[in-house]
This record gives structure tokens, sequence and C-alpha cells, in this order.
């Protein structure tokens, strides 16, 4: 039998074997009708693509209506002969809340306010579905785009008045780049340049105090990437498990549908800030076993996504122990280790060190760890550039070969995301040009974070039926809501799960856009919804607020 997506009772025996529902129905939007496509009796030698309005000699006017013709693939093509029950099914069953049916309802929304201002109950969409700082208001650090712009078109640097425009620590960072790189439009090392892969091993020897080796640093493309190679990697088909924390971001169990493996779920514990309770963690690799399920790994997020909750040394140290005596291999998500609001960050990698200094020739010696760093999140916020880097403790070097061999496959990560990787690992020194703004948009940033977290934790607590952990890390708020009996069964009847029901009807009423508790997992008969504290203004919290009146007036019990 296969079994996905396993949550199995600390008691023992599996309570559910939940094999990954089919996937849910998205209404995709249309695609534009606007693509051009050119006859080849039109000579365009080096420009396939070139757009009419920019050239006289290829106004649409001057176009015969016989050498063009408007392009409008139709995302309803009854004739195309590739049908979903012709695709691997894996693909088909994945599923991914964040860009899922409220994201797709969200773009709908937005372009119909484009289209047709005043339409709706509200002015503007809030995606708050997805921690992408910069989709909102989070402006790019200065310093990280004069040293990109600069590694992007060198000849800046020859342009007498490049030391106006760049500070100069910023032009030496680039040219200090510029040569270990050469052009960022060429493939670089698989595994990342060894320049940057120094700085990243660098900045980890920096921050936890115990040596760090280049050669085990992989960049990747986002954090993303590295997290489904390691998962493609271990996964030897459907009787091959991992650990997830439930609730957890779903790159972990779409990729796990996607390489056919089985996610075995523990539970993070609400009613202590979302901590990682060990025993029961215990209790489900004991069960696993007894389900002949290989355990090959335990998936760890810290800060967690969507909890926000940080992990204590002594969680840290008692899951190493897990690992440890069950050999799994522990792929720690540390992408949001910046984002610390309360408590502090504390890595894997410094906690397994610590361990094995204090038990010299131990079971710790034999832990593998891949611990994973991103561009994406923190004060950078550089989603869209794709930078990110995982560190591998303790792997057996034939088994990295493969894990090499997985980057080769995709050639190298973006080179521009590994720039920032770079710059987001060794920022500017104090001293430098760069300094004194780094520091103030970086606290900025900070500060801004840490306030509209506090501000929608406070709304939240005034909520009729809501509960919500005071918000300690990352970019999310995950407050648990009392759907009332009313409004579960009006979304039966609809077809809906009770929380989707009431994050499309705040998509509708308010324009915001959050996620329900269903997309990352909850414990049965709760629901809740994760939203991102980065949306400016207080509009946001005001909105949610009167929209959650509003819901529990018209059902409350
Ligand atoms: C916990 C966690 N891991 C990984 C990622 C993916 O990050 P990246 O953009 O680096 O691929 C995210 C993105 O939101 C995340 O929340």
């Amino acid at each position: 039998m296969i079994r996905r997506n396993l949550r199995l009772p600390a008691s023992g025996a599996y309570s559910s074997l939940t094999k990954g529902r089919t996937s849910m129905a998205l209404s995709y939007p249309k695609l534009p009708a606007t693509s051009l496509s050119f006859s080849p009796k039109i000579s365009q030698k080096n420009f396939p693509f070139k757009p009419a309005v920019c050239s006289s000699s290829f106004s649409s006017s001057s176009l015969s209506s016989s050498s063009f013709s408007l392009f409008n693939p139709s995302p309803s093509n009854e004739m195309a002969p590739l049908t979903v029950d012709k695709l691997n099914e894996h693909v088909v069953n994945a599923k991914y809340a964040v860009r899922g049916r409220l994201a797709l309802r969200a773009e709908e929304l937005r372009e119909q306010l484009k289209a047709n201002p005043g339409s709706l109950p509200f002015k503007k969409v809030v995606n708050a579905n997805i921690g992408n700082p910069q989709q909102l208001d989070q402006n790019p650090i200065t310093f990280y785009r004069q040293v990109l712009a600069l590694v992007q078109y060198p000849d800046l640097l020859k342009n007498p008045d490049s030391e106006l425009l760049f500070k100069k620590d910023a032009i030496e960072r680039a040219k200090f780049l510029i040569n270990e790189i050469g052009s960022v439009g060429a493939y670089s090392h698989s595994k990342g340049i060894p320049a940057v892969r120094k700085s990243v091993a660098k900045f980890i020897e920096q921050r936890d105090g115990f040596p760090s080796d280049p050669e085990r640093i992989y960049l990747c493309a986002g954090a993303s990437i590295g997290v489904t190679q390691l998962l493609s990697a271990l996964s030897t088909g459907p009787t091959s498990g991992f650990l997830i924390p439930i609730p957890q971001y779903p790159l972990y169990s779409a990729t796990l549908t996607l390489v056919n493996s089985t996610a075995v779920q523990y539970h993070l514990d609400e009613k202590k800030g979302w901590a990682t309770n060990v025993d029961e963690v215990r209790s489900i690799v004991d069960a696993a076993k007894l389900q002949n399920i290989d355990l090959k790994s335990i998936v760890v997020i810290n800060p967690g996504n969507p909890t926000g909750a940080i992990l204590s040394e002594q969680n840290i140290r008692d899951i190493i122990d897990v690992a440890a005596d069950d050999h799994l291999v522990i792929i720690a998500d540390e992408v949001y280790q910046a984002n610390v609001f309360v408590g502090e960050f504390i890595s894997f990698k410094k906690v397994l060190r610590k361990l094995q200094q204090e038990n010299p020739g131990s079971k710790y010696d034999s832990v593998q760890l891949a611990s994973i760093h991103s561009t994406s999140k923190g004060m950078i916020g550089e989603c869209g550039q794709r930078g990110g880097y995982m560190e591998l403790t303790g792997f057996h070097p034939e088994v990295e070969e493969h894990i090499y061999k997985l980057a080769s496959i995709a050639l190298c990560p973006v080179v521009t995301g590994q720039v920032l990787t770079e710059l987001m690992v060794n920022p500017p020194a104090p001293g430098g040009d760069s300094y004194e703004t780094f520091i103030s948009e970086y606290n900025g940033i900070f500060n801004t974070l840490k306030h509209r977290a506090n501000n929608l934790y406070q709304a939240f607590k005034q909520m009729e039926g809501v509960e919500v952990q005071e918000p300690q890390g990352a970019m999310y708020l995950f407050p648990r809501i009392t759907i009332p009996q009313k409004a579960i069964d009006a979304a039966k009847e609809v077809n809906e799960v009770a929380d989707e029901f009431y994050c499309l009807q705040l998509l509708e009423r308010t324009g915001i856009c959050v996620i329900p508790g269903s997309g990352f997992g909850q414990q049965e008969g709760t629901w809740h919804f994760r939203t991102t504290f980065l949306a400016p203004g207080d509009d946001y919290a005001i909105d949610l607020v009167n929209f959650h009146k509003e819901f529990m007036d018209k059902y409350r019990d």
C-alpha cells in the first residue's frame, strides 16, 4: 500500500493514512489574447520577436493581416491531446496552498480592480498569503542593489561619474566579485562560485564559533532548490518516510508527493507556543518503524513557518538526539534566522558541534545535517533573485557526490542570486561608506516588521474566538479561529473546508488574501489561517477585525 502524509499518533498505531487529496479545483485565469506570432515572411534577422510599437518598419499598421495572426491559446482547448489523466500522477496530486485557489482568486480580483475600479468593496488586493516582502512595500537595501547593478553592468565602473552614483565600498565589492566571477551571464561552478562559498563559510564560522568548510557549501537558487535536491536524493519510494512538522510550509509535503515518498507528520504543540514535543516525535518514529516505514529524515523549520516559533537550545539538542539514535538526516530550514523578534536564533550546526565537543567519540559524530538559508527572507527579502545555500555536515563523501551531481544537472544556481548570497553573508563593514545607510535601512525594516507583527497580534487578541501566539520570529502569524457550526455547514454546502470558506469570504469582502490552516496542516477539528505581517498601514488590521466581527455576527451559533 502506498502511504503518504501519515499522521502517526504518539500512542502507536496510525490514526489515519491519508493519501494526498487529488488536486484542488483551481480556476485558471485566462491567458492574455494579445501575444503576437509573426509569420516567417517577415525577416527579423536577429530578433525573432520585435514589439510592433517600437519600430516604424514593424508598426502593426504596416503588417498585412496575413503576415501575423493573433495567437490565443485557450486554456480550455478541448482538442489538446494531452489530458490530465496522462500526466505524472505525483504532479497532479501535489498541493501548494500558498499559491493555490486563494492566490488565484486574488489575482482575478486585482485584474477586476484594474479594469473596473470601484466594482469591489475594497480598493486594493493585499497579498498576505506569501512571504514576499518586496511585493508589498519593503525596499531593497541600497548596498546590495548598488553592487548588483555594477556586477550586472561592469561598464558602469568605467563611467567617470560612477563614484558619484555608487559608494566606494560598493565599487570595491563589485570589482572583487567581477574579478572572481567574470560575467554573471556565464554558468558558474555547479556548487556555486568558490569565493562566495568561502564568504558563506566565514559567516557560519562567525555565527556559530565553529569552523565551516566551503567545500561543504552548495549555493542554490533559493532554499526551495536545496530542499528539492535533498528530498529527491533521499527518497527511495513510497516506504521512505520524512518526518515533517505540522503545521508545515507546504514545500515539504508537495515535494514529497512529487518524489513519491511518505510525509510522516509530527504535530507542534500550539499550547506551548508551537514547541516541538520530542517525546511525541520519538513515539512517531517507533510507530513508523512498526509499519515498516524507512525513516530517512526529520525536517525542522526554525524559526517556524507558519508558526513563527523559535526553537530553544534544549529543543534542538533533543531533536538531534532523536536523529542520532535513529540515523535520521536533519534538514534544518533556517531561512528565517534573521527574522527574530523574541529570544535568540541558534543554529542546528552550532548545537551539533557543541554536542560533539561535549561528547567526544559519541553517537553525535555520525549525525548528518543539511542546514539551509536563503536571500528571500530576513531584511534582504530578495525573493525574486533566487539566492541561498545549504551546508552539508557529516554526509558520506559518496552520498555528497550524488547531491553534487544533482546540482550539476541544474548546471548552476542563478549567478546574480549567488552575488546576493555573498552580500547577505558579508554586509558592509563598519567604517565603510555604505555602513551608516545599510544599518539604518536594515534596522528600519526590522523595526517595521516587529511593529506590524505586534500590531496584528494585538488585533487578533481582541477578536472573538481567536487565539494567537506571540510573534517570535519569521514573517507570519497563525491564529486559531473558532468557526461557528453554521459557517461550517455553509462551507459544506459549497464544498469548501471551513477555514477555506472563511478565507475566501475575507478575500471577497476586504481584498485581503491569507491562506487557510488546512494548507499547512492542523490538528483535526481546529481551524487557523496564516497571514504575513508584511502589509503596510494599520488599515489591514482594522479590516481584519471588522470582517471577523461581520462573519461572526452572520454565523454565530
Ligand atoms: C520555511 C521556508 N523554507 C523555504 C522557503 C523557500 O525559500 P526560497 O525563496 O529561498 O526558495 C520558504 C519560503 O517562503 C519558507 O517559508
